[in-house]
Order: structure tokens, then sequence, then C-alpha cells
């Protein structure tokens, strides 16, 4: 809104500026290790969205969080939605959204049905997000 998003790195670009975590505990306080087993299914798994080394003061806002089982092309329709705005997936939890420089959401591991005759299978993680000023994204957020 109104104002500019620059990044403290020298070419613009948000490839260092927004990263994606998961983690393995509701305290995101662990790191979350895949087993060369893969994961049972069900585990939770704690997903945070942080911005780093932003010039100015921007909260991180979730619009949209979804799951893919190949990585992300236009072409590739298949997806998993763990929200879209306030609409929540019953087996996804966001605990936090927009009130800070990092969001965070939950969700219990599953497996795409086109995975099926696999022993295990890989989700990919997508967050649509917005950088907005606090007021500003307090204002969406009601
Ligand atoms: C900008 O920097 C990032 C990280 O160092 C790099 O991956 C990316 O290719 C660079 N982009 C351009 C257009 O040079
Ligand atoms: C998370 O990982 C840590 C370190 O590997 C481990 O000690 C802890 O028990 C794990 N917590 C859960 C809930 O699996
Ligand atoms: C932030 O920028 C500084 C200086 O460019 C760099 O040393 C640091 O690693 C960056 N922090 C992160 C988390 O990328
Ligand atoms: C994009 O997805 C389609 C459909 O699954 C797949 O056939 C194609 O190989 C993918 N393209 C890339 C570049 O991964």
């Amino acid at each position: 809104s109104s104002v500019s998003v620059a990044t403290s790195d020298n070419n613009g670009s948000f490839i260092d500026t927004l990263k994606m975590n998961v983690y393995n505990d509701s305290d995101y306080g662990y790191p979350l290790i895949v087993p060369s087993s893969g994961l049972q299914l069900r585990t939770r798994v704690y997903v945070e969205v942080k911005a780093v080394n932003l010039t100015g003061n921007f909260h991180v806002l979730m619009d949209h969080c979804f799951g893919t089982p190949t990585s992300y092309n236009a072409s590739h329709t298949e997806q998993h939605n763990f929200f879209t705005g306030c609409s929540v997936d019953q087996r996804a939890t966001i605990n936090t959204n927009g009130n800070s420089k990092f969001a965070r959401f939950d969700f219990e591991a599953f497996r795409f049905v086109q995975h099926r005759e696999q022993t295990k299978s890989s989700i990919y993680l997508h967050c649509i997000l917005r950088l907005c000023e606090p007021t500003k994204c307090e204002e969406l957020l009601n």
C-alpha cells in the first residue's frame, strides 16, 4: 500500500528474503528431519514463512498455502489447499498470520491419491503471501 518494499540485498530479488522452513514441534524449535522411510501419515508438520533483511517494517500475511505432488508448474493443477483466506482445511491450522515478520501454520502429513502405488511420496509446499505494513495487515485481517 503506497510504499515500496526493498531488500537490503544488492540485486533486489526476494530469493534470500522470504524463507520457508518446516519444524516438528508447535514451538517451532526443532527443524523437521524427514527420516529416509518418510514421515508417518498424520504427523503434524509446522510451517513457517519468514521475511528477513527487508528495509522496512512489514508483516507477512499468508493468503493461500497449498501442497502439490510434484514441483509446481502452471500446467499441473492437482493441489491440496491448506487454506485460502479464512477458509481452512480441517487438517490444517493457522497459528500466526499478519501480525509479525513470520507467519505460521501446521497440517497433518497426507498422501496424494496419484502416489498410492509408491511406498512414500513427496509434498511440495507453496504459499502466496503479502508483505504489508502492520496497520494494513490488521485491516486486511478484519
Ligand atoms: C539475485 O541474487 C540471488 C541470490 O543471490 C540469485 O539467486 C539470483 O539469480 C540473482 N538474480 C539476478 C537477476 O541476478
Ligand atoms: C523434534 O525433534 C527433536 C530433535 O530431533 C526431538 O528431540 C523431538 O523429540 C522431536 N519432537 C517431536 C514432537 O517429534
Ligand atoms: C541479512 O543481510 C546480512 C548483510 O547483507 C547478511 O549477512 C545476513 O546473512 C542476512 N540474513 C539472512 C537471514 O539472510
Ligand atoms: C508440468 O506438469 C506436467 C503435468 O504433470 C508434466 O507433464 C510436465 O512434465 C511438468 N513440467 C515441468 C517443467 O516440470
